[in-house]
């Protein structure tokens, strides 16, 4: 990394930036709270997803103190679908406490943002650098992988190291996302276009990278293969749902009934036991189809079965029954989002 030209190198990235960057919502803001709200959803989430998420919740809450107000649920229940729900948990308490502390201004400080619930070495940075201009490095994914490539940089301490030296210029946000962009959008993990980087004749890999890389080189998520059977249980237009449990998982959110299961297991002896606590027996499900998710390591199988439910009963706490129509009130997973659609098609062409 010693013999490189930090200041050509900083301008071959502004310039390209300049004229290659997306135009993405959060890039016409200089809000902090814009722009924090976005660092948020991006983490481990693409662009391309966030898009719609973030023009809801702006919608919802334009300013820090809508955040701070607004009830939990609500916030939850616009986050549905993007994952990775303990960061709306954590950005809805850290708002409260920007507000309570603070007078409603995101500090600008590495520490006491640091301190807040949700905000990491990469968010602190990138706020530091995007929304106050100052020279902090930010270092994602994307970021990580450019360095690898471009200065043979591995450790976690020569990356920041390069990083931290990088950020020192007039334009540390614009610099920071010029390294994000080029990851996201040139130096890709599997084919790299290295005939598009505007610092090739920089790079360590060029050579390397010519070419496809080898699938030894690739980044491979360790994804685990997995049966998560879920139950649609109708009575009278009604379907049920129960509320997860306050951690793990997908916490809090609610879903259909379901659970993964062994390999070897059958869906419905496991969607028998999910519906014990409502003490009915007997009852032959219609298989509806199967669906594929992900969520965090685990690809997932979901058959989906329906039940016709016989009688009303009266319902644990944590379970209730909800209009098909209603289910964009609750902060549900996506996975549930998606059977109720398959019942939703289903019943609109029964097969
Ligand atoms: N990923 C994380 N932050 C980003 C940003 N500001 N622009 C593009 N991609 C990003």
């Amino acid at each position: 990394m010693v013999e490189v030209n930090l200041s050509l190198l900083r301008r071959r990235l502004l310039n390209w930036y300049r004229i290659n960057q997306r135009d993405l919502p959060w890039r016409r803001s200089d809000d902090p709270y814009n722009i924090w709200i976005s660092e948020t959803m991006l983490q481990q989430t693409q662009v391309k997803t966030v898009l719609p998420y973030y023009a809801r919740f702006i919608d919802a809450f334009p300013t820090l103190q809508a955040l701070a107000r607004a009830p939990l649920p609500r916030v939850l229940r616009l986050w549905s679908g993007l994952g990775y729900y303990r960061r709306a948990e954590n950005l809805h308490k850290a708002a409260r406490r920007v507000v309570a502390q603070y007078g409603g201004h995101l500090p600008r400080d590495y520490e006491l943002l640091r301190a807040l619930p949700g905000i990491g070495d990469y968010t602190a940075g990138a706020l530091l650098s995007i929304a106050f201009d100052e020279k902090y490095p930010a270092v994602d994914g994307n970021v990580r992988r450019v360095f690898n490539r471009l200065f043979n940089a591995n450790g976690d301490a020569a990356v920041r190291g390069i990083a931290s030296k990088l950020a020192q210029t007039s334009q540390p946000g614009n610099l920071n996302q010029a390294l994000m962009e080029l990851g996201a959008t040139v130096c890709t993990p599997r084919e790299p276009r290295c005939g598009d980087c505007p610092v090739t004749s920089d790079c360590r890999s060029r050579d390397r990278l010519g070419q496809r890389q080898s699938a030894q080189q690739r980044p491979r998520a360790n994804f685990r293969d997995v049966t998560w059977p879920l139950a649609i249980v109708k009575y009278h237009g009604k379907i049920l749902l129960r509320r997860r449990q306050a951690d793990g998982l997908l916490a809090k959110l609610w879903e259909l009934p379901g659970a993964e299961i062994a390999r070897m297991a059958k869906p419905e002896v496991a969607i028998r036991k999910e519906l014990r606590p409502l003490a009915v027996a007997g009852l032959r499900p219609q298989h509806l189809g199967e669906l594929r998710h992900s969520i965090t390591d685990r690809r997932i199988h979901a058959p989906v079965l329906l039940y016709r439910w016989p009688l009303k009963k009266r319902l644990p706490p944590g379970w209730r029954w909800i209009l098909p129509s209603q289910l964009h009130r609750y902060a549900t997973s996506s996975m549930t989002s998606k059977a109720v659609k398959l019942l939703i098609e289903h019943e609109k062409s029964p097969i």
